[in-house]
Formats: C-alpha cells, sequence, structure tokens
C-alpha cells in the first residue's frame, strides 16, 4: 500500500482506538428515527426502505448503521480496520445486517458496476490526493440516476492556519498546490493532526464531479459558526471559514472526455 494511504489507516486506527472525533459509533436511541441523523437536508426524501446504500470511506459503526435502520441494504468501505470493527460490533449490537469491505475510496473494483442506487461519504476526500479517481470509481458503483451525497473540507479550511493571530486566521497555504499538506499542532478540530491530508480546490470538488458525469441537484455549507465564542475554539474559526461542504450529486452520464484540471501530486 502506499506509504501515504498506509499512515492514514494507522491514524484512524488509533483514532478509532482512542475514540476521538468522528469516531462515535450509534447509539440505540438514534435508531428509532435514524433518517433526520443522517440526511438532516432531506435529500433522500425520507426513505431509503430496499434501496442499495454504499457508505463510503465511512467506517466507525454510525452512518452504516442509521442506513441499515432505515431499511436500506448496506455496504461499508473504509481503509481503517479498526474503524469497520466498529460498524462490525454496531451491527452485531443492534441486530442489522451490514457488508463490510476494507479498500481505498479511490479502489473500488471490489464492488460491481451500477450495484448501488446512494452512496453516502462523510468527510475524507482530503486523505487522497487525487480526488476525480474517488470520483469516477463512484460513477462506476452507482446506477444511472443514483444519488451521491458526499462531505468534503472546504478548500480554505485546510489552507488556514489552526488558530489565530492578533489579526486573525492566517490563509498560509497557496490554494494552487500539491502535495500533502504540512502537518498542523494536535488539538485542532478542523485538521486532525495524526493524518496526512491534502487540498482539493473549488474546481475539482464542484467540476470534476460534473466531469465524471453528476449533475449537482444542491450544496450546503453545515454550518458550525457560534455567536459568542472562544477566538481559536472551533466555532471561533468557523466563523471566519465554513469548514466542510456537502453536495448533493446525481448520476445522469458517463464520465465526459473534457480537459481535466492541471496534473495533481502523486505519491512516488
Ligand atoms: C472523518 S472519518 C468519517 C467516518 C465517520 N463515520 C464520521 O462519522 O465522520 C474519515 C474516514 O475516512 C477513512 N479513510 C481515510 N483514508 C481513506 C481511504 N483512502 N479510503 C477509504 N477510507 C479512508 C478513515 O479511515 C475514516 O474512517
Amino acid at each position: 500500500m502506499n506509504p501515504i494511504y498506509e499512515h492514514n489507516r494507522r491514524a484512524w486506527d488509533e483514532r478509532a482506538r482512542r475514540g476521538e472525533r468522528h469516531t462515535r459509533q450509534v447509539l440505540a436511541k438514534d435508531l428509532k428515527n435514524p433518517l433526520p441523523i443522517l440526511d438532516p437536508e432531506n435529500w433522500l426524501g425520507g426513505n431509503l426502505a430496499g434501496k442499495r446504500v454504499l457508505c463510503l470511506a465511512s467506517g466507525g459503526g454510525l452512518q452504516s448503521a442509521l442506513c441499515a435502520a432505515a431499511g436500506a441494504i448496506v455496504t461499508v468501505v473504509d481503509i481503517s480496520p479498526e474503524m469497520l470493527t466498529q460498524d462490525r460490533q454496531s451491527a452485531a449490537e443492534h441486530g442489522l445486517k451490514i457488508k463490510i469491505i476494507e479498500a481505498s475510496m479511490d479502489d473500488l473494483l471490489a464492488l460491481s458496476e451500477a450495484g448501488f442506487d446512494i452512496v453516502i461519504q462523510p468527510v475524507s476526500t482530503c486523505y487522497v490526493p487525487d480526488i476525480a479517481a474517488v470520483y469516477r470509481q463512484v460513477a462506476r458503483v452507482l446506477a444511472p440516476g443514483g444519488l451521491y451525497l458526499s462531505q468534503h473540507k472546504q478548500p480554505v479550511n485546510l489552507q488556514a492556519d489552526v488558530a489565530p493571530t492578533s489579526s486573525g486566521y492566517v490563509v498560509r497555504e497557496p490554494y494552487y498546490r500539491t502535495g500533502p499538506l504540512p502537518a498542523v499542532a494536535a488539538g485542532s478540530l478542523h485538521r486532525e493532526a495524526d493524518t496526512t491530508e491534502f487540498l482539493h480546490r473549488w474546481e475539482e470538488l464542484i467540476g470534476g464531479l460534473c466531469r465524471a458525469g453528476f449533475v449537482v441537484e444542491d450544496l450546503v455549507e453545515p454550518r458550525q459558526a457560534g455567536v459568542v465564542v472562544q477566538p481559536g475554539s472551533f466555532e471561533h474559526r468557523s466563523l471566519f471559514m465554513p469548514p466542510y461542504v456537502k453536495i448533493k450529486a446525481r448520476r445522469v452520464g458517463k464520465p465526459s472526455d473534457e480537459p481535466k484540471p492541471a496534473a495533481l501530486w502523486t505519491p512516488s
């Protein structure tokens, strides 16, 4: 496995062991009414019964369990064995059926073409250098007309310092950059200090979807900003830069032959 993916896999294994942010498993009370937790925007239309759902880079035992409780036929893919162990635990504890596959989000050859009606991907594309490769894989496994709900880190969230100076949060990293981002100090809630992350520009996040054969039907910036907040806190930094973007896209056609954005960094 490429060393960066190996590093991120180990980092997420450790994060799961330590029970850190974004590793929480489903709670029994969540399963009584799973859809508003899974899909607060109601992009799924309130009904997952019988739908073939892929929870992509979604280990941890939260989204997969919510989908299964809502009646979906669920597969979860993740690179971290420990995160997937939690899906196994959630399934066993709550009597749910979840198919578990260890794989990288940009290599879904273990999954059949057009085998899913819906793909749900929480924040995770920041862990791979080439988001277009992920989109191509999602387009391949989604049936025509299928929905792809994904969440990503906004570029500026990855460009700016995690802590403020007296004049605000310095946007330090160039927008037009390649390669892994410099590591950040531990303690940030916007960045996972122990992982290696990559910035994807808007033309890659949104334009890349269109070039992969999707149409964008909606886009939201989940509000994380606080009203009265401590400088340096998650809510304070979020006042200046929304950390995430959520995109609703539908697979409509074949990936286009349009020219692609400039070549990305690839690990040696
Ligand atoms: C922010 S967590 C998302 C999952 C979590 N259930 C949540 O609620 O947010 C990011 C996930 O991406 C996974 N991941 C990192 N790199 C990956 C890759 N190349 N392929 C698949 N999964 C990957 C991590 O193991 C982790 O489970």
